[in-house]
């Protein structure tokens, strides 16, 4: 009997080495779909399983019920390091949600389901003041800011994440696995409330295929490009695009003049009376700064910044004119790993608004680089003497609370992770008109 029971373990330890496999859904996470009556699901299991689900239904009382089910698709993803590991990225939509409507939700397939998780859906309309956490260069290491952004996600503080690049550090790291923990780290945030993200250059391995794979954002007309996309969120429209392109110019230059097309044809959209009249705060984030007052030699430092100005010499496909032109009020960038806000600025000059409160009908948009969410490279410092532009500096590890009020108002608060969550700087942007600056 003892041989048997001995021979039935052996048996069942060398058929796990041998067979294991791993069908339990994780590192979900959620990002906004093409309208406010749509979220996204992504998740991801090492196998392969049977046909991906979200089931899904309104809280209402009494214990959750899933009494709605959308069918997703699964996508093999192989990453590109030395062990080429598999995983399949699973994607579904919720659809016909209802606005400021609670959720839960799990997914999987008939192989297992997720844990249970729920989120609100979109609200539609002109009362809705959302916050917004965000922030850059945030890795797997050092993570200072995650607990804090944990917390407040679970008490409902932050409705959404704009992560503005360099995630995980990096995602393609001993095979992937970095990108692996990384996403689960981010579950108890990504898994309740939309995670819109920008690429960064450390997303930059095997053509940024680990975050085209991994992730899920939704151009207005349904289409998933990580890479650019646009979604209006309360009252502002909220555009996300790629400094990379710029800089990894081997993976294809063309991508700059196809981004640039899309971006000048999603700005004519959004200014359009009707639509700005809805979304009038237009605010941008893309990763690297057109600005900054550090100490090296990054893009930001040079007067002629290539994000701001274009390609060297030629100055095409500058970022900044672009902004300047359709009347961007607000710019958020990252890369440099602290947190700096200028004044209103417009080619290296200085366009306050009032004397007294110069974010009060500033004369051109503001920018905000907030890159220090902690990751492996510690924080960066800044120069002795900076430009007259640069409005405030810290080299602390936080990130940035943004409540987008109503038409006229917006306030950022920027939150030190390190000083137990005590805000340490605060301003409130004001405009009674939103359009084009007038030189
Ligand atoms: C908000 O969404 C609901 C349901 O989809 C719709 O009936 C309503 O017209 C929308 N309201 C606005 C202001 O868009
Ligand atoms: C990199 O990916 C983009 C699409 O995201 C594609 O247009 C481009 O051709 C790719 N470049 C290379 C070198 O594979
Ligand atoms: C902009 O406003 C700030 C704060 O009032 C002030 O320190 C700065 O000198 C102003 N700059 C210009 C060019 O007016
Ligand atoms: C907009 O929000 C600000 C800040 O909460 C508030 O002081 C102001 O009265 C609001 N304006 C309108 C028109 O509701
Ligand atoms: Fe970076």
């Amino acid at each position: 009997m003892r041989f048997h029971v001995s021979l039935l373990v052996s048996i069942c330890v060398l058929r796990a080495s041998a067979d294991e496999i791993h069908l339990q859904p994780e590192q979900i996470h959620l990002s906004l779909g093409s309208d406010p009556s749509q979220m996204v699901v992504t998740w991801l299991t090492v196998d392969e399983t049977a046909t991906p689900r979200v089931r899904f239904g309104a809280a209402g009382s009494g214990p959750p019920k899933f009494d709605r089910e959308e069918t997703g698709y699964s996508t093999l993803y192989v990453d590109g390091g030395t062990e080429q590991r598999k995983m399949y990225i699973h994607r579904a939509f919720m659809t016909s949600l209802a606005p400021g409507e609670t959720y839960y939700y799990h997914v999987g397939s008939t192989d297992g389901w997720s844990s249970m998780f729920w989120f609100k859906a979109q609200r539609n309309d002109s009362a809705f003041a959302p916050t917004l956490a965000v922030y850059g260069d945030l890795g797997n290491v050092n993570g200072h800011s995650i607990p804090f952004l944990q917390e407040e996600t679970q008490r409902g503080v932050i409705d959404a994440i704009l992560h503005v690049g360099d995630l995980a550090y990096d995602m393609n790291s001993d095979n992937a696995r970095v990108g692996d923990e990384f996403m689960r780290q981010i579950e108890p945030i990504a898994a309740y409330v939309p995670y819109q993200t920008c690429p960064g250059n450390h997303e930059n391995a095997y053509n940024f295929s680990n975050y085209d794979y991994r992730f899920s954002m939704v151009q207005s007309n349904g289409e998933i490009n990580n890479h650019y996309y646009s979604f209006n969120y309360g009252p502002a429209h909220i555009i996300s695009y790629s400094t990379e392109f710029y800089f990894f110019i081997w993976f294809g230059w063309h991508q700059i003049k196809y981004q640039y097309e899309w971006l000048e044809r999603d700005l004519i959209e959004a200014t359009k009376p009707e639509n700005r009249a809805k979304h009038p705060w237009i605010i941008v984030m893309g990763h690297r700064p057109m600005y900054c007052s550090n100490d090296d030699d990054d893009d930001c430092r040079f007067k002629e910044s290539i994000v701001r100005r274009g390609i060297p010499i030629m100055h095409a496909y500058g970022l900044e004119d672009l902004f300047y032109k359709y009347g961007v009020d607000l710019e958020f960038s990252a890369h440099e790993h602290s947190y700096e806000r200028l004044w209103p600025i417009y080619d290296r000059k200085v366009y306050n608004g009032s004397l007294s409160a110069p974010y009060t009908n500033p004369k051109a948009p503001v920018h905000i680089i907030t890159g220090s969410a902690g990751c492996q490279e510690y924080v960066d410092p800044f120069v002795k003497n900076p430009a007259d532009w640069s409005a405030f500096r810290i080299s602390d590890y936080g990130y940035t609370r943004m409540t987008l009020h109503n038409a006229t108002h917006i306030s950022l608060e920027q939150m030190s992770a390190i000083k137990e969550g005590q805000i340490v700087d605060r301003i409130s942007i004001i405009k009674d008109h939103h359009g084009p600056y007038s030189p």
